[in-house]
C-alpha cells in the first residue's frame, strides 16, 4: 500500500513527459533525416507503418520493407505529410478502403516496384482531404484490376498514372472523381463500359501501350475534356457508339495504333467535339465513310495505312484524305487514290464536287457523299 501511494504521483508526473518524447522519437526501423525532412523506413524487419512520426517531417519513404497492407486510416496521426513513397515492397498486396483518409497536405503518393500490389480496391483512395493538387503514381507495379469506385470522391488530383499489366478497368473504376488534370494509363487489356460515370473536370486522358476493344459508351459522361488520346495500342474494335456520351471535348485522337475495325458511327454521338484526329494508325476495316463520321468542327484522317479493298472507294472521292492515307502491304506508301483507281470504280461525279469543298467542313461533305451514294444505289 505504502509503495503504491509513493509511486502514483511519480507516474502521473512522468507519463506526459514519456509520451512527448515518444512523439519526437524516430520510429523503430526508420531513419529521420532532418535536413531533407524525410523519414525513411527501410529493410525487411519493418513490418508495419508507424503510428506517428516526429513533427517537422514532410516525406515518408517505405523501402524494401515486409509491409503487407496499408490499413484503413493509417495516416490519421500523420496527416501533415506531403509525400508518401512505397518502393520495392515485395509483400505489399492490399490497400484497404480509406487508407489515406484525412491527409490534408498530400501532394505525392507513389508506388514503385511493389510486385504484389495487383488490385486497387473499392474506396482505397477515398477520403483524402488534399488541399493541393495530388499526384498518385504506380510504376513497375503490376496493377491488374481497378475495382468500381476505387477513387470515389477523390478531388483535386493533379495526375493519376497507372502502368498496369493485363489491367482490367471495371465499370465505374474511375467514377465519381472531382477534378483530375492528367490521367495516364498503360497495360490495359479490358475496358468495361462507363468507367468515368459521375466524374467531372478531367483535363487530359491518355491511354497507351494497351490492347483492348472500345465497347459502346466506354467514355460516356465525360465532358469538358481537352484531350482524349489513345496511342501505341492494339484496338481490336471500336464499337458503334464507342465514343458516345462524351460532350464538349476539344480533341479525340487515335495515334499510331493497330486498329481492327472502326464501326460505323463510332464517333457519331459526341456532342460539341472540336477535332477528331486519326493519325498514323494501321487500320484493317474502315468500310464506310460513316466510320469516321462525327460532328467535329474539324476532322483529320492522315497517314494511316489501310487494308485497301473496293470497300474504301468512297475515300477515293475525298481528296483531303485519299491522298494522305496509304494502302497496306501490297501498296505500301501509295496513296489510296492512286491504288484504288486501278481496281475499283470511282463513284462518278462526286469527285469534282468534293474537291471544291473546304477542309473544315469535311464531316459535312462526308455526309453529302453518303447522301449521294445512297441515292445512286436507289
Ligand atoms: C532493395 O530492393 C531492391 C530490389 O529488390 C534491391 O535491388 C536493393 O538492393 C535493395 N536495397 C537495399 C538497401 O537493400
Ligand atoms: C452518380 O451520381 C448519382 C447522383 O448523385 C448517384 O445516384 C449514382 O449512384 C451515381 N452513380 C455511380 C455509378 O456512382
Amino acid at each position: 500500500m505504502m509503495i503504491t501511494a509513493q509511486i502514483l504521483p511519480l507516474l502521473l508526473i512522468s507519463l506526459p513527459k514519456f509520451s512527448t518524447s515518444q512523439q519526437n522519437t524516430c520510429p523503430l526501423g526508420c531513419l529521420c533525416d532532418e535536413e531533407k525532412q524525410q523519414v525513411i523506413c527501410d529493410g525487411p524487419t519493418v513490418v508495419n507503418l508507424p503510428d506517428r512520426i516526429p513533427s517537422g517531417f514532410d516525406v515518408l519513404i517505405y523501402r524494401n520493407t515486409s509491409i503487407r497492407a496499408i490499413a484503413k486510416n493509417s495516416f490519421r496521426k500523420m496527416d501533415k505529410l506531403a509525400e508518401v513513397h512505397f518502393e520495392n515492397n515485395n509483400f505489399l498486396s492490399t490497400i484497404e478502403k480509406m487508407a489515406f483518409k484525412g491527409m490534408k497536405r498530400l501532394k505525392m503518393l507513389k508506388f514503385s516496384n511493389c510486385r504484389e500490389l495487383t488490385e486497387i480496391q473499392k474506396n482505397s483512395f477515398s477520403g483524402i482531404g488534399n488541399q493541393a493538387g495530388l499526384r498518385i503514381l504506380f510504376e513497375f507495379t503490376p496493377i491488374r484490376r481497378v475495382e468500381p469506385n476505387a477513387f470515389r470522391n477523390a478531388q483535386n488530383i493533379r495526375e493519376l498514372a497507372i502502368s498496369g499489366e493485363e489491367l482490367a478497368l471495371s465499370r465505374y473504376s474511375l467514377a465519381n472523381i472531382n477534378q483530375l488534370d492528367f490521367l495516364t494509363i498503360s497495360g490495359v487489356v479490358l475496358i468495361e463500359p462507363e468507367i468515368f460515370t459521375n466524374s467531372t473536370r478531367f483535363h487530359s486522358i491518355h491511354i497507351k501501350n494497351s490492347n483492348f476493344d472500345v465497347p459502346p459508351n466506354c467514355f460516356s459522361s465525360l465532358s469538358h475534356t481537352s484531350l482524349l488520346l489513345i496511342e501505341q495500342s492494339r484496338i481490336n474494335s471500336i464499337a458503334p457508339d464507342g465514343f458516345s456520351g462524351l460532350s464538349t471535348i476539344q480533341i479525340i485522337e487515335l495515334h499510331a495504333n493497330q486498329i481492327g475495325t472502326i464501326s460505323a458511327r463510332a464517333f457519331a454521338n459526341v456532342e460539341n467535339l472540336g477535332e477528331l484526329k486519326i493519325l498514323r494508325n494501321t487500320i484493317t476495316e474502315l468500310d464506310t465513310s460513316e466510320a469516321i463520321f462525327s460532328q467535329a468542327l474539324k476532322t483529320r484522317v492522315e497517314e494511316n495505312t489501310l487494308d485497301c479493298g473496293c470497300g474504301l472507294k468512297w475515300m477515293n472521292s475525298v481528296q483531303e484524305i485519299s491522298d494522305i492515307n496509304f494502302c497496306g502491304t501490297t501498296g505500301s506508301f501509295r496513296s489510296i487514290r492512286s491504288f484504288i483507281k486501278s481496281k475499283c470504280l470511282i463513284p462518278p461525279k462526286t469527285q469534282h464536287y468534293i474537291s471544291n469543298t473546304g477542309f473544315p467542313s469535311f464531316s459535312n461533305c462526308l455526309l453529302l457523299i453518303f447522301v449521294i451514294l445512297f441515292n445512286l444505289k436507289i
